[in-house]
């Protein structure tokens, strides 16, 4: 039975849906009662978290995208939001204690450039000041696209701390871009590129797209190749998805799906280029610069994730939580109103998300260690969860039956065909409980 659903779906398409946690979003609900922050710290290893930053602003709102993002945002929540998160992250930073120590920290969005500088300033002193992050000795990343790229922006970012410049490109062919129903100029990407150049900072990433409307195979080795020319460390390959109430969902355009080749034509050449594939979207080339964070660096598996900002996620070891979310406008708006008119006290309280009983916390361990290049440890899950025995057995062994992963040394790793695939290993892998409120929940 659960051979035959994974066989059907792997003949139906590679790219069901993307799984970068565990469980998704979508399997969040109220909680009722509402959990008291310090409560839900308290048993908590508090010594390598990763703090996250969600600006929920963009200077435009890309067709593809359905991140929790507004674009051109209203006064009223634009003025005050770098204030409500500094009254957020003091509620938090209570909540951890005095103990608190980050491994990472990563601004994300949206487009944090999007922020003018006084508001950047803002939310950066708010990491180090309240949050208590040292960003200058531990990997900090921030996301930006190419119209919200300033110089001074930019120094303000490497100044504080920030190692990792990761921008948006999507594709270096203007009626690519258009397709994608992103307003971007060309000129404006490249000047985008050579600043961050011109800053330095340890670490580029550019994100690009593939399976655009009327991309070819030559047009998508352009980007790449386009892309390589400013020695980025890491590269990230997105398959497009097309989603419900997003401009591409709305518009119903359909066009010929060529991802699958597109991906084995982009893997091909990075890797010939001295990239490690790190996961199915991420190729990377170690710079020498890169900082190490002390102690150990965040691994998404296993440590605590906390999220500041609207729509930004927390995870403790048995309970994921964040503010609620959605994808249309007025909603979106709705919600960041919400937001910015809060009671302070009320960001000590989760109230929507999900409690992780073991079995999930286990099956989050195992699918997110399986779905990364380092692999699933027998030896590593039996330490994280001493008392338990592995459940997953029969996945394993229909997995392997598959050639879809394959025994590295003392690790389980996906095959190639197995990470080509891992969009539909992914959502395999979700147990019954969490396939369901994902299916039942309502999309806004
Ligand atoms: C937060 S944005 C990156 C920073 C900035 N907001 C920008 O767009 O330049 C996240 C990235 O996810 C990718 N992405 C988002 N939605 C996608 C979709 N539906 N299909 C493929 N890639 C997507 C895009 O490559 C995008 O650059
Ligand atoms: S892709 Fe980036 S710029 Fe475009 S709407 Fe999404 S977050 Fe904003």
């Amino acid at each position: 039975m659960m051979k035959d659903e994974l066989v059907n779906a792997l003949t139906k398409s590679p790219y069901e849906s993307y799984v970068y946690s565990y469980p998704h979003k979508m399997a969040y609900r109220p909680l009722n009662p509402s959990r008291n922050l310090e409560g839900v710290w308290s048993e908590e290893k508090k010594d390598a978290l990763f703090l996250y930053v969600h600006i929920p602003f963009c200077e435009m709102r890309c067709g593809f995208c359905n991140l929790f993002t507004t674009a051109k945002p209203k006064e009223n929540v634009r003025a005050p939001y770098a204030s409500i998160v500094r009254d957020h992250a003091q509620e938090v930073a209570q909540a951890l204690g005095e103990e608190r120590q980050f491994s990472r920290v990563a601004i994300g969005g949206g487009t944090p450039t999007q922020l003018d500088l006084g508001a950047l300033t803002s939310v950066l002193q708010t990491i180090v000041e309240v949050m208590g992050a040292d960003m200058k000795n531990i990997p900090c990343v921030s996301e930006m696209s190419p119209e919200t790229v300033t110089r001074e922006k930019l120094e303000l970012l490497k100044n504080t701390g920030v190692d990792r410049a990761s921008i948006g490109i999507q594709s270096f062919i203007e009626s690519e871009t258009q397709a994608l129903r992103r307003p971007q100029k060309l000129s404006v990407a490249r000047q985008a590129l050579d600043l961050i150049g011109e800053v330095g900072f340890d670490t580029l990433n550019i994100d690009l797209i593939y399976g655009i409307a009327g991309q070819t195979d030559a047009s998508w080795l352009f980007s790449i190749e386009e892309a390589l020319k400013y020695n980025p460390e890491e590269l990230y390959l997105y398959p497009l998805y097309v989603r419900p109430l997003t401009g591409l969902g709305n518009s119903k355009k359909q066009w010929e799906d060529r991802r699958l080749a597109l991906y084995r034509l982009g893997r091909h050449r990075l890797l010939e280029e001295g990239y490690e594939q790190v996961s199915m979207r991420m190729f990377r080339k170690l710079s020498s610069s890169e900082k190490v964070s002390s102690p150990p660096i965040y691994r998404c598996q296993e440590d605590g994730m906390v999220g500041i900002g609207v729509g930004a996620r927390s995870y403790t070891k048995d309970l994921h939580y964040c503010t609620e979310y959605a994808v249309g406008r007025k909603s979106v708006l709705g919600i960041l109103e919400d937001y910015v008119e809060r009671e302070r006290a009320s960001f000590s309280f989760a109230d929507f998300g999900i409690a992780l009983s073991v079995e999930e916390q286990m099956r989050r361990y195992f699918s997110l260690s399986l779905l990364s290049f380092e692999g699933f440890s027998n030896a590593h899950f039996s330490q994280r969860f001493p008392d338990s025995v592995f459940p997953f057995l029969e996945e394993l062994k229909i997995l392997q039956d598959l050639d879809l992963i394959y025994m590295d040394v003392d690790r389980l790793k996906l095959s190639a065909s197995g990470m080509e695939n891992s969009d539909v290993i992914g959502p395999w892998l979700f147990s019954k409980q969490v396939r369901h409120l994902v299916q039942e929940y309502a999309l806004r």
